[in-house]
Order: structure tokens, then sequence, then C-alpha cells
């Protein structure tokens, strides 16, 4: 149904509108959703290798998955335009900014996450496949060491829900400068 990956992909749009992040390259940034598009290419890559898998609920879940923690977006919007399971989905990939450190933060998703369909952990492994891309150049090795070991956490707890994924999170993890 592209109507409604569209629908979700211009709210995405409107909500994080003047977000940008940093590139690897100095004083370059991207808009944000230039990575909601890398996670929705990597998503679709995922579902073209892997049959069986609920194609929609993962596309709507890429687009949307930072929309709850980093915009003004409401649940009810999710819940109304998209139902109940794409919310519980983006609601798991969503980090509790209530729990005192990163690390517990991280746990706490990663745990919810596996309470929901795989597909949920396969969109988790393909944020973190995107956000391992080369870290901006005032990243100090201690940042990209703890970053490199949160990546390693949900390889460990989410690889088995998708071992194309996986790979490709071991991969990039392989390849991941920490210097
Ligand atoms: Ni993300």
């Amino acid at each position: 149904m592209p109507e409604l990956l569209q629908k979700a992909w211009q709210l995405a749009a409107h909500h994080h509108e003047g977000q940008r992040y940093n590139t690897p390259q100095e004083g370059v940034t991207l808009p944000y959703l230039t990575h909601l598009g890398a996670v929705l290419i990597e998503t679709n890559y995922i579902i073209s290798q892997e049959p069986g898998l609920n194609a929609n609920l993962m596309r709507l879940c890429a687009i949307l998955h930072d929309s709850l923690e980093d915009t003004n977006l409401e649940e009810e919007t999710i819940r109304t335009e998209f139902g109940e399971e794409v919310l519980a989905g983006v609601k798991a990939l969503t980090k509790n900014e209530s729990l005192p450190s990163k690390q517990a933060q991280m746990e706490d998703s990663l745990a919810r996450i596996l309470t929901q369909p795989r597909e949920i952990a396969v969109v988790k492994l393909c944020d973190r496949i995107n956000n391992l891309s080369p870290a901006p150049s005032y990243w100090d090795q201690a940042k990209k060491r703890a970053y490199r070991a949160e990546a390693e956490l949900i390889l460990e707890q989410l690889g088995p829900a998708s071992p194309v994924a996986a790979a490709r999170l071991r991969t990039k993890i392989a390849a991941y400068d920490v210097s």
C-alpha cells in the first residue's frame, strides 16, 4: 500500500523538519530524513532477502522509528493512522529517557523490542546498521568504543530475528573505526 507509506513519510518529514545530523565530514550535515530513508532502504533489502516478514509493519516502523523519541508526534496519531501494531512497535523502539543511563535505556528498549513481533527487532538492527556509518569527526575514542559495544549488545540480543541483518551488522561492527 504505497499510500499508507507515503502518509507515514510525509508525517515524518513534517515532524522531523529542521532536524539535521552530523556526517564524518566536518561541517557537513544532512536532513534527518536521510537517516529514515537509509533505514527504510535497509529494511527493504532484508525484506527482499528473507521471505515471510510483514513488510508493511517493518516499513512503517522504519519510517516512524524516531518520531516519538525526537518529535512531538502524538501516539494517538500513529494509532489512528497506522493501527495498534505499528504504535506498539514504534513505542518499543523509543527509549525511556527517565531511566538514569544510556545503558539502562538501551537494555530496557531491547527487552521491550523482544516482546514485539520479530519485524521490530529487524528494524532496530537496520537502524544500527545505518548508525554505524563512520562517526562524526569530533567523537572521541571512548565514545566510539561505547557506541560499538552498544551495537554488539544489539547484535547479540536481536541478531536471531534476521540472519541477513545480523550478518550486515556484524560486518559494520568489524569495519567500525574506533581509533
Ligand atoms: Ni534511528
